[in-house]
């Protein structure tokens, strides 16, 4: 069969919609995609990890500029590094809180960041060449927003393989670009933590913790 052929064939296919299924396993899986801190310490396989980046990359980007940028932190000591900046951070974030509100979220966990076996920064290259600055002439933090795009297509990619991931971003950017060592163009976009959940939900654990519910869609509609 020659490859145009079933290039063709394969366009045919995907010109329709998907199926009931396909929909159904889809929200199955927006409903239950949770951001996670309670990790398993069972390592991830690498190349798992590296599938998952891959799906990644298929994100949209502005002008096709695929600004992301990963680091897989491995090295325990770095590691260590960036839970004390989390520490560091949590803490002061602690103080901006009174009563009631300072003491909900001293009980909260908001990271997993000595649990998870996998530590992910995702950078954004402000100074990549794809592209050639195609749709971010006015708006150049679309830049960023394509990074998030690509951090979100992972989160759906793993919890897809009942993979887990937690987002921090109670962090000081400089300080934890720092502990990275990376290009000087690369700013922090993300940090995050991948592997095994200790547990599955439907429902924010930030709303099971009484901090902050789920609007309905319609709070967040304007008509003009
Ligand atoms: C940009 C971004 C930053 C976040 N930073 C943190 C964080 O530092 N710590 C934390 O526990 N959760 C963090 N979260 C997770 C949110 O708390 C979570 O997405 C929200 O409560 C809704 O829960 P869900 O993702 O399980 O639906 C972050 C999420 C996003 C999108």
């Amino acid at each position: 069969v020659p490859a145009e052929a079933s290039r063709n064939a394969g366009e045919e296919q995907r010109l329709g919609a998907w199926d009931d299924a396909f929909r159904a396993g889809l929200a199955d899986l927006l409903h239950w995609r949770r951001d996670v801190r309670r990790f398993r310490t069972a390592p991830l396989d690498r190349a798992l990890v590296t599938e998952l980046l891959g799906v990644a990359a298929l994100a949209p980007s502005v002008g096709n500029a695929q600004p992301w940028r990963f680091v897989l932190v491995d090295n325990p000591g770095r590691r260590a590094e960036i839970a004390a900046v989390f520490e560091r951070e949590n803490a002061e974030a602690a103080q901006g809180y009174e009563g009631e509100r300072r003491a909900l979220y001293c009980a909260m966990k908001l990271a997993g960041l000595r649990e998870a076996p996998v530590h992910l920064a995702v950078f954004c290259d402000e100074e990549t060449g794809r592209g050639a600055g195609l749709g971010r002439r006015t708006m150049p933090e679309t830049l960023r927003y394509s990074v998030v795009c690509a951090i979100h297509t992972l989160w759906l990619a793993a919890r897809a393989r009942g993979v887990a991931l937690g987002w921090v971003s109670i962090l000081d950017p400089a300080a934890a670009t720092a502990v990275l060592d990376v290009p000087a163009s690369w700013s922090l976009v993300g940090y995050l933590c991948l592997g095994w959940p200790e547990e599955v939900a439907d429902c924010p654990e930030l709303e099971r913790a009484g901090w902050e519910k789920r609007g309905s869609p319609d709070s967040f509609l304007l008509q003009r």
